[in-house]
């Protein structure tokens, strides 16, 4: 417990006269000192934000990972979403609680442990999966976690991911977490040296790169469009907040290419001028952060980031920060938000980032894997990317599989590969009998055994009313209850709702209570969910409500049976 105010102080010292936006690391500065953020501490960080305390109770009540009340040593958080829950999660959470004599969400009588229910940890491939942060410490994830024993003394460390496929773009050669191994940048130094920044917008646009966030909005287009706004200063921000449930390929890439990511962010500056950027990690992945903070230091000490950029007129430097868990922050206009120093509420759309983004500033802002393609792209041409995949679906393209294969993992396919061969040849085929594939994540949609010959591109998943979305792939084999996992899907939106509009708020809670009686529906019930999820998909202000009823509803139209359809 924050003991003394000038302890306090003392942690809050370097925050003293900051702009807003330091709100994110500061509160985290405090709940990893105390494991909680408590009253005393909101009123030292509004001392040193001069933000008024009752904003600042606002933020830390938005995010799952800050807590305003005292905490165990060690706080575990057990994912129970779809692949955990394929490998025992729930069980892990009862009997984790049994032993402690607690339910989820209290703290031991002792005060070693909270154990709290998670959603997804980006760490399907290792299911069951739990994330554990030590008071004092940094966090650590532990996965695959089938032991309550190991769970709690916290050895279950992650194996390998298997990484594989063709390896042609984004995952080619080793794992280079350091610069000695990485090379010194040469697709920044080639564009400093001889493409002038429309050159690489043009070279960009040509390679035909879409958005791998999960909209494939055209990247070369975005940042023409920011790049052509007068008023000044620009910024690029980098989406790593990675939480749909069942994506983990932006996790691999932080991990083992920490450099690939800063040298695609170094380029979005370079290209839309600006001379700012912010990469912003999901709170649940410390592994990922640390390593993109020890490559940032390496970067910015051999003066491939900073001021003057390789003794040229090009400065631009990073800045990180760490979310807390909201999925909603993934959200461009609501990461925005977050890194402001706000509740990550979406903004209305337009105005676009292009031209009112962070900071009301105009802002290029995409994905982890997006900004990884581009060093290929300013280095080898857009003729060389365009050799791999189709015309639409341009380049090589990560998924991330996880569920009942024999090698859960991320690979790295030329689009135009069939959904078949993903399973069968690169993941070693379903263990079991194939019952389903959710494409695309939590908000993605369910395929049939007989429609996984559809080509995995952007184009022919959306001919059959699918989506690629951010490249997840979860495969359920015949024991599974998939009202089970409509069940967990309808949480994980309920739960992350952030409750700014309606359609959404009351929509997640009335879709979760019809599913969640799906055993023994009402009369009316296959109706009454089909008019909430068209309701959420037409009235809802950003992409969470938007999809939030895209599973359940391409489910119904699958398995009418599931809940008892006329
Ligand atoms: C609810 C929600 C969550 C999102 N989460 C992410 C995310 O974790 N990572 C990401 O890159 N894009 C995410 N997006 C998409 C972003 O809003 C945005 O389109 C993307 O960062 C743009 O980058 P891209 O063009 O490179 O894909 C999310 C969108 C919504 C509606
Ligand atoms: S759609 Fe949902 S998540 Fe998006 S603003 Fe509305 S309530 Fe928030
Ligand atoms: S880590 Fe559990 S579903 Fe992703």
């Amino acid at each position: 417990m924050p003991d003394a105010t000038g302890t306090l102080d003392a942690l809050l010292a370097p925050y003293v006269e900051l702009q807003r936006d330091a709100l994110l690391p500061a509160l985290w500065e405090v709940q990893t000192a105390y494991g909680y953020i408590s009253p005393l501490a909101v009123r030292a960080i509004s001392r040193a934000l001069r933000i008024p305390e009752a904003e600042i109770y606002g933020v830390v009540s938005f995010y799952s990972m800050f807590h305003q009340e005292p905490t165990g040593q060690q706080i575990i958080h057990i994912c129970t979403d779809p692949a955990c829950g394929l490998k025992g999660a729930d069980d892990l959470l009862r009997a984790a609680c049994a032993r402690l004599g607690i339910q989820p969400g209290e703290t031991s009588p002792d005060g070693s442990y909270t154990i709290r229910r998670s959603s997804c940890l980006g760490l399907c491939e290792h299911a069951p999966a739990a994330l554990i942060s030590r008071r004092g410490a940094d966090a650590r994830s532990v996965a695959p976690v089938d032991d309550v024993d190991r769970l709690l003394a916290g050895d279950a460390g992650p194996r390998p991911t298997v990484i594989g496929g063709e390896a042609r773009v984004l995952l080619a050669g080793e794992q280079c977490q350091r610069l000695a191994e990485y090379g010194d940048y040469a697709a920044l130094r080639h564009a400093i040296q001889h493409l002038d920044p429309d050159r690489v917008i043009g070279e960009v646009e040509k390679s035909g790169l879409v958005g791998r966030g999960g909209a494939a909005f055209p990247t070369g287009q975005k940042w023409r469009f920011t790049r052509q706004v007068s008023e000044q200063p620009h910024y690029v921000v980098c989406n790593a907040d990675e939480s749909e449930p069942g994506t983990f390929k932006d996790r691999v890439l932080l991990e083992t290419r920490p450099h690939l990511v800063l040298e695609g962010m170094a380029l979005c500056a370079y290209a839309i001028g600006a001379s700012k950027g912010y990469l912003f990690v999901r709170g649940e992945y410390p592994e990922a952060y640390r390593t993109i903070q020890d490559a940032l230091a390496e970067a910015q000490a051999a003066n491939l980031l900073g001021k003057q950029i390789m003794g040229s007129e090009f400065s631009f430097d990073i800045e990180l920060r760490r979310s807390a868990g909201a999925y909603i922050c993934g959200e461009e206009t609501a990461l925005f938000e977050a890194i402001e120093g706000k509740r990550g509420y979406p903004r209305m759309k337009p105005p676009f980032p292009t031209s009112q983004g962070l900071f009301g500033k105009p802002t290029a802002i995409n994905n982890v894997e997006t900004l990884c393609a581009v060093p290929g792209i300013v280095r080898h041409g857009a003729d060389w990317f365009r050799q791999f995949g189709t015309e639409k679906s341009s380049g090589t393209k990560l998924v991330s599989v996880s569920g009942h294969v024999q090698r859960p993992g991320v690979y790295e396919i030329v689009p135009g590969l069939t959904l078949r061969r993903l399973l069968e040849e690169y993941c070693g085929g379903v263990t079991g009998t194939l019952q389903a594939v959710l494409m695309g994540g939590a908000a993605g949609t369910f395929l049939k055994p007989d429609e996984i010959d559809v080509r995995l591109t952007f184009e022919d998943l959306w001919a059959i009313g699918g989506t690629f979305g951010s490249g997840a792939v979860m495969v359920f084999n015949e024991r599974v209850d998939l009202r089970d996992v409509l069940r967990r899907l309808a949480r994980f939106f309920q739960h992350e709702s952030c409750g700014k509009c309606f359609p959404c708020q009351l929509g997640t809670q009335r879709q979760l209570e019809i599913v969640e009686r799906m055993d023994g529906p009402l009369p009316g019930d296959y109706q009454r969910l089909r008019d909430i999820g068209l309701t959420m998909s037409e009235a809802s202000l950003c992409g969470l409500g938007q999809t939030a009823a895209a599973a359940v509803l391409s489910a119904l139209s699958k398995w009418p049976e599931l809940v008892g359809a006329p």
